[in-house]
């Protein structure tokens, strides 16, 4: 896959899916659940971090369980990573920032792959390597939407998914903005319901947040 094609195949999963959940998952029995909890509410399109001893077994599991769900792996620190994620076979990869190692890397590989930037300069490397979707983030410590349109001034080929401080009450601002395709956070799945298994309670999130977001696009 070319640079050009793997970067809109991402913009055009992301454009699809509005929000993605950030998962971090602390008990490989609570993935599936987890992931089919979402997929109940409408959400498909999922970022399972590699922040916990079970990241790669929790995204085997969902990839596996729930064949609804397109996932994603996020927190990727380096090249090492990145090859781990590919190698799970998942959709797209995700990081919070970005090395010129793992630009290279990423740009080597045929993963999709947005890296994260929090500057102009961020934005310059990324660019320079072929990646024009991004994620922003943190979106709201750096600066929040004035920042993004900041950013858009110069580089008007760029293509955001602002992370970071977002929710349901401001989720629809951000989406509001033209060149950001998705926001991603980890609103959507609370510590406190994964742990105490309300799964009932995260498909009923998932359900509002997408309606909302309905109704705030017409
Ligand atoms: C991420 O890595 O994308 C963030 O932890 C998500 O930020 P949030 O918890 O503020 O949504």
């Amino acid at each position: 896959m070319t640079a050009t094609s793997k970067q809109e195949k991402l913009a055009t999963l992301f454009r699809q899916a509005r929000v993605i959940p950030v998962l971090t998952i602390e008990r490989l029995e609570d993935a599936a659940p987890l992931a089919r909890a979402l997929v109940a509410g409408g959400v498909h399109t999922m970022e399972v971090t590699l922040r916990t001893p079970v990241a790669i077994d929790a995204a085997k599991a969902i990839i596996a369980e729930v064949p609804d769900a397109i996932v994603g792996i996020g927190t990727i620190l380096n090249a090492d990573d990145l090859a781990r994620a590919h190698a799970l076979g998942v959709q797209f990869g995700i990081s919070p920032g970005a090395t010129p190692d793992l630009l290279k890397a990423a740009a080597a590989s045929a993963l999709p792959f947005a890296p994260g930037i929090a500057t102009a300069s961020e934005l310059m490397q990324a660019l320079a390597h072929g990646f024009d979707f991004v994620k922003f983030f943190p979106a709201e410590q750096s600066g929040g939407i004035k920042a993004l349109r900041a950013l858009a001034g110069p580089f008007p080929s760029a293509r955001f998914c602002p992370t970071g401080g977002i929710g349901e009450a401001n989720a629809a601002i951000w989406l509001a903005e033209p060149n950001v395709l998705a926001v991603g956070g980890s609103w959507l799945c609370p510590a406190d319901d994964v742990r105490s298994s309300n799964w009932a309670g995260i498909t009923a999130m998932c359900e509002r947040t997408m309606k909302s977001l309905k109704a705030a696009s017409r």
